[in-house]
């Protein structure tokens, strides 16, 4: 049969496969198409224009050998096109708004919540003295948030329009304040009060009172309670301890004033106030010209406290303490409105790194 076809035409038959392999890309294959079977020119075209010219007997089997030939060459060109395109198709889909260049996205960082790092912060100024941190539930009973500490029954805070009571168990309700944890820790320690040598230590948390939301109330807010139960603690151990703590809070050159004041589970019982750390107590907005902040209550522990928990107060004595941590963050960090803690604006939160 190919003594029928120009040699050149048989060489490029018997190279087709390989040079149909040899082609990498698109382009290398259109030329190859044009090559074989272009209307002008091509091996098939001058195979046609052969066919024309061949004798009447031969056209017959030379028309079936150049159709074998063309035949091959298209379906061979049309597959490698195909697969050419679909190979094209998916690395466009893998690559599709991705740009390989670009610096990788950065992982947004946590950090603790200002009121949080406030709070440790105050655990590790008591932690040197040997204080530990005790925690008491939200949910708390009547027995531990009032009795216990000496609040008589019909004292305001024990109405409902100040304390959230739960609904399914009247009994049970939001403690109004970190001091209940008082009476837990001094019930659980009571019996080896003796071989302890007495107790300290330090109890953040969560509140809640009936109040309504404005720029310095909350529903929900936060306290520190500090605790010690000693031999003849007095007085001048709790004023010592808190001008050494408030201090490291607020700075070395910080007085402090204890201002009489009344609380039942305390006897006498005070309210502390610091030289305002903003303007060194000459007078500005945040210390509203006094000179002066209050910063908690506190006081000696009142013997019913002791007595209730099992504690002879002929044999111990001690004093406590209960701070507000959203108005020692507002100070420090002159936030006018208590609802910026709560808010959870990244702008604000960020703002705060300086709060320690
Ligand atoms: N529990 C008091 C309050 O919430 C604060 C306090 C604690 C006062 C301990 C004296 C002693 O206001």
């Amino acid at each position: 049969m190919d003594h029928l076809l120009p040699p050149d035409i048989v060489e490029a038959g018997r190279t087709f496969p390989s040079a149909l392999a040899a082609c990498s890309d698109l382009d290398t294959l259109l030329r190859l198409k044009g090559a074989y079977v272009g209307r002008e020119g091509s091996h098939a075209a001058r195979l046609m224009d052969l066919l024309k010219l061949a004798p009447k007997e031969q056209k017959r089997e030379l028309g079936a050998a150049i159709n074998a030939l063309k035949q091959q060459w298209e379906e061979g060109l049309k597959s490698r096109q195909a697969e050419m395109e679909a190979r094209k198709r998916s690395r466009k889909a893998q690559t599709a708004g991705w740009d390989p260049s670009l610096p990788p996205p950065v992982p947004a960082q946590g950090a603790l919540h200002p009121l949080n790092r406030l709070m440790d912060r105050l655990v590790e100024v008591f932690r040197p003295l040997g204080f530990h941190v005790e925690e008491g539930p939200e949910i708390e009973t009547e027995a531990h948030n009032f009795d216990g500490l000496n609040i008589p029954e019909d004292h305001p805070a024990k109405a409902s329009s100040d304390t959230f009571y739960l609904a399914a168990h009247p009994d049970l309700l939001l403690r109004t304040h970190t001091s209940p944890v008082q009476v837990r820790t001094l019930l659980r320690v009571a019996q080896d009060l003796g071989a302890r040598g007495g107790i300290r230590f330090l109890s953040p948390g969560r509140v809640y009172r009936k109040d309504e939301i404005d720029p310095t109330h909350s529903p929900m807010f936060h306290q520190v309670e500090g605790m010690l139960v000693g031999h003849g603690i007095g007085m001048q151990h709790l004023k010592g301890t808190l001008e050494y703590a408030l201090r490291a809070l607020f700075g070395p050159h910080t007085e402090i004033r204890l201002r009489p004041s009344y609380f039942p589970f305390v006897e006498p019982g005070c309210e502390v106030d610091v030289s305002c750390p903003l303007c060194g107590a000459k007078g500005c907005r945040v210390c509203k010209g006094s000179g002066w902040v209050e910063i908690l209550g506190a006081g000696l522990i009142h013997p019913k406290v002791l007595e209730y928990a099992g504690i002879d107060p002929a044999e111990w004595s001690g004093w406590a303490f209960g701070m507000g941590v959203e108005r020692m963050a507002m100070m420090l960090s002159q936030t006018p409105d208590l609802r910026l803690f709560f808010e959870n604006d990244q702008r604000f939160l960020k703002a705060m790194g300086g709060l320690d």
